[in-house]
């Protein structure tokens, strides 16, 4: 083939050939198709789309380009969670002892975080002597013996994505259901769960803003899962405000600690059980997570599953060293809280890192005690910003400066779980 032609071909509106697709996802990894070729080629999928036809095949082509993943020597059946990423998103940290907690076991191949939403493995990082890098060997021998494992994705898998995704960042061609989609599943089909229940966030911290285009990447992601057999569930979520208390990495844990032991904001917990629900019933268990949750199984699980990956579960997490307080400026009720701003000034605390190898702090992050709808007085304490460098804090101020809005009229948060498909 041509790739030039094939560029031309979506370029103008046309569809793909099969052949094309798989012919084109393998010499762009092999390098035989260079990344100008690739980057057009992606400018033309964001505006034209991928078929119905095409998009199942462009996955499938990604996933063989490296390994697969085979969990049917568990006991246990497998669920894995997938969220689209949000600020203060630190559900992972307990989903996955919850649901373990419950008997199905939940291979967690997790990411770091780039921009102003954090990574799992970022935030669990913060426990001293945690390990994010397992072998496959070990993954199975943990999944087994503890029910689950949050780690790093390995290279093996996918490295068609890894490289693309890499490209399309520097492209301004990430924002594309199409693309997003095949990226997102072909690492989870290649990972081999058994079920996958995907969190699509939507509102303005999100990659999709409006509800419409995050129902439309949930179904998308939703057909691809289960043409490949994995039996998929989309929960679309809000996204307009943070979750919980806190963004950050120590912190998240710290939060994460509170729910497993019975406490913690109600829509963490919420979001929780209810990822936990679904989880469970596409693996096909009766089990009743907040039961789990309430009788300190789910903590059992994760203590072992941190001491698992060299972690000390029982340590003091660390504390940074300069923290700073945002007062409100009046009385009344927080009737908004932009998650995006948030997320901005625990990233420039720096919780989060601007390229891929920078290091991030512990330490780092912002957290608060009053959310949407709680009652607040002039001068109490909004936000506490926490970081190892002082010099970050005044551009985390200025990205706080208008993050709340206080009015006099109480208004409902909502609820964090808006849909299913
Ligand atoms: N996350 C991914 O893994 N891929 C995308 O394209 C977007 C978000």
């Amino acid at each position: 083939f041509d790739v030039v032609d094939l560029i031309r071909t979506k370029r103008d509106g046309g569809v793909l050939s099969d052949d094309e697709i798989r012919w084109l996802i393998r010499a762009y990894t092999d390098g035989g198709v260079g990344d100008e070729q690739m980057a057009a080629m992606a400018m033309a999928i964001f505006f034209r789309g991928l078929d119905g036809r095409e998009l199942p095949t462009w996955t499938t082509a990604m996933i063989n380009t490296g390994e697969r993943m085979d969990f049917s020597s568990l006991s246990r059946p497998t669920a894995d969670k997938h969220s689209t990423g949000g600020v203060g998103d630190k559900i992972t940290l307990p989903l996955a002892p919850l649901v373990a907690a419950c008997g199905v076991a939940v291979p967690q191949l997790s990411g770091r975080g780039l921009g102003h939403t954090g990574g799992t493995l970022d935030k669990l990082e913060a426990i001293p002597g945690w390990r994010a890098s397992l072998s496959n060997a070990d993954m199975l021998a943990q999944l087994e013996d503890v029910g689950a494992v949050i780690c790093a994705a390995g290279t093996g898998l996918a490295p068609a994505d890894k490289k693309l995704y890499a490209l399309r960042d520097v492209t301004g061609t990430v924002e594309s259901i199409a693309m997003i989609s095949a990226s997102i599943m072909s690492k989870k089909i290649a990972e081999g769960t058994g079920s996958l229940v995907l969190d699509v966030k939507t509102g303005s911290g999100a990659f999709m803003k409006t509800r419409e285009n995050s129902d439309a990447l949930a179904r998308t992601m939703v057909a691809l899962g289960k043409a490949a057999g994995v039996n998929t569930v989309a929960l679309v979520t809000a996204m307009d405000a943070p979750l919980g208390r806190s963004a950050g990495n120590a912190c998240e844990v710290a939060e994460a600690v509170e729910v497993l032991a019975g406490g913690g904001p109600a829509d963490v917990v919420d979001l929780t059980l209810a990822l936990a629900r679904e989880m469970l019933a596409c693996a096909g268990v009766d089990a009743d997570p907040a039961e789990a949750l309430a009788s300190g199984r789910a903590m059992d699980v994760w203590k072992r599953m941190i001491a698992a990956q060299g972690g000390d579960p029982d340590s003091p997490l660390p504390v940074a060293q300069h923290t700073e307080v945002v007062r409100a400026a009046s009385d009344g009720f927080i009737t908004s809280m932009d998650a995006m701003a948030v997320g901005l000034a625990a990233w420039r605390l720096g919780a989060g890192r601007a390229r891929k190898e920078d290091p991030v702090q512990a330490a780092a992050g912002v957290t608060w005690t009053a959310g949407v709808g709680d009652r607040v007085s002039a001068g109490q304490e909004l936000f506490r910003l926490s970081t190892d460098d002082a010099d970050r804090v005044p551009r985390a101020l200025e990205a706080l400066a208008d993050a709340v809005t206080i009015g006099a009229e109480r208004v409902d948060p909502g609820p964090v779980v808006l849909g299913a498909c």
